[in-house]
């Protein structure tokens, strides 16, 4: 039962066993020790879990392994012959193949082209794309995996969960030995999860062996055959995964035990409506949508992928137009034409997609968290940067921000940290309404649960909150009132105890 500390032998494998060896991998970046001494092997046609905290290291463990880094010290072996991993081109041609946390088609290419980029097919002495063939090829690789894409559609139109599968195509068309996924459930709802859990089993059936990234606990016993932990840069240990529960893993992985609370019933009733949206309706996915909240609620939107949620809260938020309908604000209407007509009203949205919309990769922490904020900084035509970074330093300490400094740019913080950015910047905006889509996405257990007190203890300073997601379990855990909506529509509305799985998928398959 216990994970640390059990040497190979003891749970009987051999050394030659292992298809892949990381030894004592060790990789710095100026101010960050992600790697000290990191061991990690993977047997051949297993599935095996990687988990830790926001910026534990596991990308970057999984980059060095496919020649993205350079460690500084260790060795990489392949069937127990040392590797070396000049680059990615060197790591592809002995089949280790990542896909990346965030995606990375090209979305003007078709499905076809974004497979073979680099590697076209050609005829006519190799002057002419051979587009025929290399359809061809694509449809056999989605044939093999059951799957219906046409090779000709542009990625850009696919679903995320789709683009995702052209990703994966796309990594056995390197005739890949060794699949690396990091956190390829995050943006996945809940029916494309079991899709790619299918495509996984079918891989691993193959004698593929998978390295498994993810924050959503609970799937690692669908499946994963082993499970690893790392913790601030270093190895915690490995363990079947069928031999340890998840809390013993959230144990490993945060050195603590993290106790989980549910959300009670909304304790004031008579709290004055802050948002009022009447018959809203706005493109296909807004259909009649009607809804109050008010001071101190935390208000769930629940629902299947194209359920509408988003494309509702972009509409309140002025992100998209409207076509009719109205919305109140402290029982005054307003009228929304553009998101800086929703922040003047006390509305802020935190968009579910924090690389297109949230963040400035290129800038610092600092200037992430202020850039819509500027007008709390200016005076008498001047920027008052020491109170932009004092409120920063505060932020990176109240959401748990791993970076080493203020200054540091937020492309070279993990996935999770980058997500923490966002949920700073539209903190400090200090709005009345907040509008959090899919606020935990790629966010570790621990940070998870301060984000939820954090939502709490906004609520009961007065704020109103609404919430989106896909994880059911966040939506029940944290609401007070929850609607749930099918195809652009309401269908249901759950509240306090009333609010459990079973009650809310009801109405999410549900024709108003
Ligand atoms: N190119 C880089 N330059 C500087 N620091 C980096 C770089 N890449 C990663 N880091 C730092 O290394 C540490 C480990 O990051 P890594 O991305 O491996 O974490 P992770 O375990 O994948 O986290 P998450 O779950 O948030 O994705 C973090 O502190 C991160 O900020
Ligand atoms: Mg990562």
């Amino acid at each position: 039962m216990s994970l640390a500390g059990i040497t190979k032998e003891e749970r009987g494998e051999s050394m030659t066993e292992a298809l892949i060896q990381m030894k004592h991998i060790c990789k710095s970046f100026p101010g960050v020790k992600a790697l000290n001494d990191v061991s990690f092997d993977l047997k051949a046609g297993e599935v095996h879990a990687l988990v830790g905290e926001n910026g534990a290291g596991k990308s970057t463990l999984m980059k060095v392994l496919t020649g993205v880094y350079q460690c500084d010290l260790g060795e990489i072996f392949l069937n127990g012959e040392k590797l070396e991993i000049r680059n990615v081109r060197d790591a592809q041609s002995k089949g280790i193949v990542m896909i990346h946390q965030e995606l990375n088609l090209m979305n003007h290419l078709t499905a076809a082209e974004n497979i073979f980029i680099g590697r076209e097919y050609r005829k006519g002495m190799k002057l002419f794309l051979d587009k025929q063939k290399q359809n061809r090829k694509a449809a056999d690789i989605f044939k093999e995996m059951n799957l219906e894409i046409d090779p000709d559609v542009k990625v850009g139109d696919l679903s995320v969960a789709k683009q995702q599968m052209v990703e994966i195509a796309k990594a056995l068309s390197y005739e890949s030995k060794v699949l690396i996924m990091d956190e390829p459930t995050a943006s996945l709802t809940e029916n494309e999860i079991e899709d790619l859990f299918s495509i996984i089993r079918m891989l691993k059936e193959k004698g593929h062996a998978i390295i498994y990234i993810s924050h959503r606990l609970e799937e690692l016993a669908a499946i994963t055959d082993r499970v690893t932990v790392m913790r601030d840069g270093t190895y915690v240990g490995t363990s079947n995964t069928h031999e340890v529960t998840t809390d013993e893993i959230i144990k490993m992985m945060v050195g603590r035990e993290i106790f989980v609370t549910k959300q009670g019933e909304f304790q004031h009733k008579e709290a004055p409506v802050t948002l009022e949206v009447r018959h809203l309706h706005a493109g296909k996915m807004v259909r009649d949508v009607s809804f109050t909240a008010r001071k101190g609620e935390i208000l769930g939107f629940a629902g299947l992928v194209g359920a509408g949620r988003t494309e509702t809260a972009r509409a309140i938020f002025g992100a998209d137009p409207h076509e009719s309908g109205e919305i109140f604000v402290n029982g005054r209407e307003v009228k929304i034409h553009s998101p800086s007509d929703a922040i003047r009203s006390g509305i802020a949205y935190l968009s579910e997609d924090r690389k297109q919309y949230g963040l400035v990769l290129g800038l610092d922490v600092d200037i992430n968290i202020a850039l819509p904020n500027m007008e709390k900084y200016h005076k008498n035509g001047f920027i008052q940067f020491a109170k932009s970074e004092k409120n920063s330093t505060e932020q990176t300490e109240l959401l748990t921000i791993k970076t080493p400094s203020i200054k540091q740019k937020v492309k070279l913080l993990s996935g999770g940290n980058q997500q923490k950015v966002v949920l700073a910047k539209w903190l400090t905006k200090n709005s009345d309404i907040l509008i959090f889509d899919e606020p935990t996405r790629g966010i570790d257990v621990g940070a998870k649960n301060e984000i939820y007190k954090l939502m709490n203890q906004l609520a009961e300073e007065g704020k109103t909150i609404l919430v989106i997601s896909s994880e059911l379990p966040e939506i029940i855990r944290t609401c007070h009132r929850v609607i749930v909506m099918y195809e652009g529509r309401i269908t249901g509305e759950v509240s306090g105890a009333e609010i459990n799985q079973d009650a809310i998928m009801n109405y999410a398959a549900k024709k108003a």
